[in-house]
């Protein structure tokens, strides 16, 4: 059966982006002229996904607009002969169907995968972190849904790091089947690199079997006194095969602001309303300021 849900966890308050984030959720900071949620629920859609439940947290509401009809601004760009811009912001709406549920407590993002269980009633689903932006022409979630069909198992997506950065992620010990394909002998929340037993680092998009919830409800608080979604994949992975699916396409964390600049760049130079002119502008600047 082909998976059809997936669960978008946005409640992340984006410390490390203030003050933009300081009345606006950090999912909803726009890379180029499209909030990052959008670039993840256009992901989920391109692959296969139909019905999504967003996780949001207090004063989040913008979220929910954003993803409504806005029969005001609708009218206005009507009576304005403002067709393109129309068809646009409709498209938004339609794009599949969203529903919310708040996250009342920030208790972590086990805690938040596991408000989703009412929506995804026992079955298979995928969980993409909104703030998340995974760039490629093939959306990563199909190739991993393309996994999860041939082993019937959970698969988290993957990405090569460097030893300092791992401290940052869970981090995964493979044992390899498949050249870009490994079964999670255990995964750890960001460890000390001395400690990391190696440099993959799960990202974040995952496919759970349902036993995902049984796991999550034995996971006590960990790192920071949150209850992590990675203690439970390792839990999970002692019970049955996990599967951690390599990559190697753009990965931009846009609460992170050196993420976030290059996310703008690479974006921009494939547009092609700006692209050209941003090319040439970007190579006007690398001369002046003797980059290159
Ligand atoms: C979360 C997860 C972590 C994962 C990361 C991917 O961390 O806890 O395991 O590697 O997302 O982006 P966060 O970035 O929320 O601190």
């Amino acid at each position: 059966m082909k998976i059809k849900k997936g669960v978008i966890p946005a409640a992340g308050l984006g410390t490390r982006f203030l003050p933009a984030t300081k009345a606006q959720p950090k999912v909803m900071l726009p890379v180029l002229d499209t909030p990052a949620l959008q670039y993840v629920v256009e992901e989920a859609v391109r692959s296969g996904i139909t019905d999504i439940l967003i996780i949001t947290g207090r004063g989040q509401r913008s979220i929910e607009d954003h993803f409504d009809r806005s029969i005001e601004l609708e009218a206005f760009l009507e009576a304005k002969g403002k067709f393109d811009e129309l068809k646009q912001i409709r498209e938004i709406a339609e794009m599949a169907s969203i529903h919310y549920v708040r996250q009342k407590e920030a208790l972590g993002l086990g805690h938040a995968v596991s408000v989703a269980e009412a929506f995804v009633s026992g079955e298979p689903f995928a969980v993409l972190l909104g703030d998340d932006l995974i760039h490629g022409s093939v959306p990563l979630l199909a190739d991993m849904l393309r996994v999860h069909e041939k082993y019937g198992r959970s698969v988290v997506a993957a990405l090569e790091v460097s030893r300092e950065e791992i401290a940052m992620y869970g981090c995964i010990e493979p044992e390899w089947v498949e050249e870009n394909l490994a079964r999670i002998v255990s995964i750890i929340e960001k460890p000390a690199p001395g400690e990391a037993p190696s440099t993959l680092a799960a990202i974040g998009r995952y496919v759970f079997t349902p036993e995902i919830f049984d796991a999550i409800r034995e996971t006590q608080p960990g790192r920071g006194g949150e209850i992590q979604l990675t203690d439970a994949i390792n839990q999970l992975a002692q019970e049955q095969a996990v599967y951690a699916n390599r990559f190697d396409r753009g990965r931009f964390d846009v609460g992170n602001l050196f993420d976030y600049l290059k996310a703008t760049v690479e974006l921009a130079l494939e547009r092609e309303d700006v692209g050209p002119a941003f090319r040439a502008y970007l190579g006007e600047v690398a001369a002046r300021k003797k980059l290159l």
